[in-house]
């Protein structure tokens, strides 16, 4: 065995910050609630329902995650949030009408008290929308010292030991990296001068950063993604991740896709449309917060098929990808696939795939892995960028020389050799030929 990482214990309570009480949050929150009173199960969750070999095939060890690395429990989870509409997580769910009424009804008691803090917000980034529950600041840097502010009186008033932050406010506006985001002077330098370069999730990332919490973006935008943030985070001992969850149709990309190269099946092309119905689906209706979603969504394909390696199979593909806002669907969103492929002496193929999800059920459980798995990265003294979490984004955040892994089997691998490597576990490369000697 190798030597383990020292991590200090999962004591005490951890306080979950999300900016964003809308359909997600309110989901992965009082689901965590039906699962403590025994109420369902927390499928979809590594953390909860993941296992992990260790050593040889023959040993037969495969403790669950939980058991393996010392992770907070669910009821050591605290609950708080910045939203711009004034609703408690209780009436948030309703709203949202994800969860069945009863289930939300039989855990009322636990998250009525759940009210979100007022929001660092400014409808040029989401122009969708518009809610009284919001800040008021001199500049944006003084909207950034406000959340600074709501972290360290949540964290007084809750007894919280540790906090993570996990994004899961509304898509913003495309935004490209600007000189402004380029260290930390500049950036905050922008922060008081108002500049447009500093979206609001930007502040709450730098909140975050500054009181020393992990921070998770689970939306395309580029919040924490900017070099002035990543090395913030490096100085300052704090871990981060992102961007965007991977749920739906974009997980399913990550699973077809490598099972083509891996046959070496040829791509032509690969449309992708939706219909969804939620707030989140409203917001991807203005053209510039689709635009971030579409360029995450883009990305995924050319890195796993490597056309400039296999120019004659993956060369020319078309990649079309939509998402149309049809409010009946609600947050049961339908994804249509429809891929051209082409084999043996080029003779086509194709395959459909047609993905009747929950967008909100299949997100909860990453935000839930997402939170303690930070936290056992801080309490192991992990800072930056947390690749091996990639498993979880569509858009892996990565040092900037790298090219982001998007295999989900490779992410997974990444992720369970982690851990290996924090409890001093042999990894595993899957040789194997030790069995035939
Ligand atoms: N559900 C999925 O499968 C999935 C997958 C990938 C990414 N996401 C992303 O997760 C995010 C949340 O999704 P959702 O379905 O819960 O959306 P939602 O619209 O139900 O909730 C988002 C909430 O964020 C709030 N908000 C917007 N700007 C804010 C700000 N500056 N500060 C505080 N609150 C703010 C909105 O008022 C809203 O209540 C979206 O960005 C979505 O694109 C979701």
């Amino acid at each position: 065995m190798a030597d383990s990482v020292s991590i200090a214990p999962a004591e005490g309570k951890l306080g979950v910050l999300l900016p964003g009480l809308g359909a997600v949050s309110t989901t992965f929150i009082i689901g965590v609630e039906a699962v403590r009173q025994g109420l369902a199960q927390p499928f979809g969750s590594l953390t909860q329902m993941g296992t992990i070999r260790l050593g040889k095939r023959t040993e037969n060890r495969v403790p669950t995650i939980k058991e393996f690395v010392p992770l907070a429990g669910l009821d050591q989870l605290v609950f708080g949030g910045w939203d711009i509409f004034p609703d408690s997580a209780y009436a948030s769910a309703l709203k949202a009408g994800v969860l069945d009424p009863r289930l939300i009804e039989s855990v009322r008691g636990a998250v009525e008290a759940i009210k979100p803090m007022p929001a660092a917000f400014d409808r040029k980034y989401v122009q969708r929308l518009d809610g009284p529950n919001v800040k008021r600041g001199a500049n944006k840097y003084d909207l950034a010292m406000q959340l600074i502010e709501d972290i360290a009186s949540f964290k007084e008033e809750n007894g919280c030991d540790r906090m993570v932050m996990v994004w899961c406010g509304s898509t913003e506006i495309y935004m490209e990296s600007d000189p402004v985001h380029r260290n930390l002077e500049s950036f905050e330098k922008a922060m008081k001068e108002n500049h447009p370069a500093i979206a609001p999730s930007m502040l709450y990332a730098y909140a975050a950063i500054r009181s020393g919490i992990p921070y998770a973006n689970g939306a395309p935008n580029l919040s924490a993604d900017v070099p002035a943030l990543t090395d913030l985070a490096h100085s300052q001992n704090v871990a981060i991740a992102g961007k965007d969850f991977k749920t739906g149709q974009t997980w399913m990309k990550t699973i077809i896709a490598p099972g083509l190269k891996a046959r070496l099946l040829g791509l032509q092309g690969w449309y992708s449309t939706n219909i969804l119905g939620n707030r989140d689906g409203e917001v991807l209706d203005d053209p510039a917060s689709f635009k971030t979603k579409e360029v995450s969504k883009l990305g995924v394909l050319e890195h796993i098929l490597q056309p400039h390696i296999y120019p004659e199979l993956y060369g020319q593909i078309s990649h079309v990808v939509r998402i149309n806002y049809y409010p009946p669907r609600g947050d049961n969103k339908e994804g249509w696939d429809n891929l051209d492929i082409f084999g043996w002496l080029g003779y086509p193929m194709q395959i459909k795939i047609n993905f009747l999800c929950r967008d909100s059920i299949l997100a909860a459980p990453i935000v839930l892995d997402l939170a303690l798995l930070l936290d056992l990265g801080a309490r192991s003294g992990m800072k930056g960028i947390q690749e091996w979490l990639s498993f979880y984004f569509k858009s892996p955040m990565c040092a900037p020389e790298l090219y982001p892994e998007h295999d989900l089997f490779i992410q997974l691998m990444k992720l369970k050799n982690t851990l290996r490597h924090l409890k001093g576990e042999e990894l595993i490369t899957h040789l194997g030929l030790e069995y035939y000697d």
